[in-house]
């Protein structure tokens, strides 16, 4: 079995990544969370940081765009190629309304024939690999089998189904229904995205879908870093490893950011998913969210973790 790294803008930048390469390691692929395909195709510093090899030394990254625009994507993928990289993702899965807005992440959707006409142009036009994360519509999960048909015309490196629809955002669960059919129907090879977040939902889901063999985890890695590791066989995560880990993302932060707040912002995002692993984490949730000083978030999250155990789950 193959597990990838989902991308998660905001949280799994190159930081995060490495610190889970590092303290955990277990995932076969990394996704870099979404770069917007410009027409200046000049990078963000943080979408150049995010790409550039020696930030991705030792784990197979996968970097992601997000557009609608054919020549975007190839100028895009073009120079991402320069740094090395051989297989490009394709988000057809945001849901944000600013993404769906512009008819880009999963609002492009709703367009099957566009699409089409924006798949022939860039598989014609590139000279690498290209994977396709996909949610199963926008409104409901019916148009599928058309998407489907749409993505069986190109020789994708594989297609990552994410069985949510747009309207769907994080809620509900997953269509496994629906899955199930695009499996059967696919052409190319097809990894399972959403809500695999403890080695139960893994079990679970292995054995309804046992010729898959391959899967992406996003929020249940912000949770346990070390899920790879157990759904592979490995030891469960321990309380002292969740602590090192922390502190390997807090100290990059604090190294690399400058003041207080944007080194809390990013951990407090991250304590959003992590805080549930640990008892009495509604308490300690709350005093990390109101913490300003990272002297005192420092205390906090000593605390935390001398007085509380681990949830085994
Ligand atoms: C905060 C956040 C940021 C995300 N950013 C991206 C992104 O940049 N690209 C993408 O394809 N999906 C993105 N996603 C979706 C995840 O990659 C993944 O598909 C989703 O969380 C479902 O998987 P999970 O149930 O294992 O978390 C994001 C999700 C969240 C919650």
């Amino acid at each position: 079995m193959d597990i990838y790294l989902a991308p998660l803008e905001g949280i799994t930048g190159y930081a995060y990544r490495n610190a889970v390469h590092q303290c955990f390691g277990g995932y076969d692929k990394y996704f870099i969370p979404f770069i917007r395909a410009k027409q200046n195709l000049r990078f963000s510093s943080r979408e150049t940081k995010d790409i550039l090899p020696d930030n991705n030394k030792g784990m197979y990254a996968v970097p992601q765009i997000l557009t609608r625009n054919a020549e975007d994507f190839l100028n895009t993928a073009r120079q991402i190629r320069e740094f090395g990289y051989n297989e490009i993702n394709l988000n057809l899965g945001c849901p944000s309304k600013t993404v769906v807005s512009k008819g880009c992440g999963s609002g492009f959707l709703s367009e099957p024939e566009e699409l089409d006409r924006f798949l022939e142009k860039i598989f014609s036009g590139f000279d690498g690999r290209i994977s396709i994360k996909t949610r199963i519509g926008v409104e409901d999960a019916e148009d599928f089998p058309v998407l489907m048909d749409i993505y069986n015309k190109y020789p994708l490196k594989e297609l990552i189904i994410h069985a949510r629809v747009q309207k769907d955002f994080y809620k509900n669960t997953p269509n496994l229904d629906v899955f199930q059919a695009a499996l059967q129907n696919s052409k190319n090879p097809v990894c399972y995205n959403g809500d695999i977040f403890t080695e139960a939902d893994y079990r679970k889901f292995h054995s309804r879908f046992p010729e898959v063999d391959r899967i992406m985890t996003g929020r249940g890695v912000l949770a346990n870093p070390a899920l790879a590791r157990e759904i592979k066989g490995g030891p469960s995560l321990t309380k002292e490893e969740l602590q090192k880990f922390h502190d390997v993302v807090y100290s990059f932060y604090c190294e690399n950011m400058s003041g207080d707040r944007n080194v809390l912002f990013k951990m407090k995002e991250l304590w959003f998913y992590m805080a549930p692993m640990l008892t009495e984490s509604r308490k300690y949730a709350k005093k990390i969210k109101k913490c300003e000083r990272c002297t005192v978030y420092e205390n906090i999250v000593k605390e935390f973790f001398l007085s509380q155990s681990l949830i085994i789950i």
